[in-house]
């Protein structure tokens, strides 16, 4: 049987659909509320997601939250999104997109994963990953590694690693529907973990490009990184209201 990943691109634009992993707990942060419902600059990091995401033409959305916080994120997906659900995520990152993927609608042809913890992501950024998917399975945003990289035993430095092949990889990240739902259900059944989807793709031999990612779509984990991305978004406008809320 051929696989249905097989099968020709279809058109970038075809029926795409997003996936907001937002339901991890925020441990490295140590904030009060679950991760994403945290604010920077005053508006939590989930609404900052949706305000971005609700800029690109997408046939629907699922966003995955801890399970109780589904009516607290329920009404601002709703107002954005004609075809948006909500629903509780799992233990891992890698479950709890398995769940939302379980929510996509069987016709969505593309998917673009994307991560609350990124709030500086932009519509145009989401944009290229699902275009790239015109001659791809996946397509990761990553940036090239600019730092000359250690390989570290104890206090001594062991070597040298060469960095040319070397990328940070983000989210967004873009996939057809099908290759995605066939590597979550081989990972959900080999029981396997990984930080990202595209390690899950890129396992079952699919094609996945890469991307030119934005610097500035930073990963916030820390407290540092939460202060980086305040002084990043600076006093810029927010859904029309003003940003940086005192
Ligand atoms: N995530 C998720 N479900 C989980 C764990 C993580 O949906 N069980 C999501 C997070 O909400 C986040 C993204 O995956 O948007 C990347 O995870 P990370 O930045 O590590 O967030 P947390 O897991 O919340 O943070 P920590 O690891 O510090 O607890
Ligand atoms: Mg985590």
């Amino acid at each position: 049987m051929s696989s249905p990943m097989g099968s020709p691109a279809p058109p970038a634009a075809g029926r795409a659909w997003a996936i907001v992993a937002a339901a991890g707990s925020g441990e490295r942060l140590g904030c009060r509320e679950p991760k994403a419902f945290h604010p920077v600059a005053g508006v939590p990091m989930l609404e900052r997601v949706l305000d971005v995401v609700s800029r690109v033409a997408l046939d629907g959305i699922v966003v995955v939250v801890p399970a109780g916080w589904e009516e607290s994120a329920r009404a601002s997906v709703g107002r954005r999104f004609a075809r948006a659900v909500v629903v509780a995520g799992g233990a891992s990152r890698r479950e709890s997109v398995r769940l939302g993927l379980g929510a996509v609608a069987e016709d969505a042809e593309a998917v673009v994963v994307h991560d609350a913890s990124r709030p500086l992501v932009s519509p145009d950024l989401i944009e290229r990953a699902l275009a790239a998917l015109a001659g791809a399975s996946g397509a990761v945003c990553a940036v090239p590694v600019v730092d000359t990289l250690k390989r570290v035993e104890g206090d001594r430095i062991a070597g040298t690693v060469p960095r040319e092949w070397l990328w940070r990889a983000q989210t967004p990240q873009a996939f057809r529907a099908a290759a995605l739902r066939e590597a979550h259900a081989r990972a959900a059944a080999e029981g396997i973990e990984a930080t990202d989807d595209s390690a899950l793709v890129e396992r079952c031999g699919e094609p996945v490009v890469v991307v030119q990612g934005e610097e500035r779509n930073m990963k916030i984990t820390t407290a540092a990184d939460l202060a980086l991305a305040e002084a990043l978004l600076g006093p810029r406008e927010f859904g029309g209201a003003a940003g940086g809320l005192a």
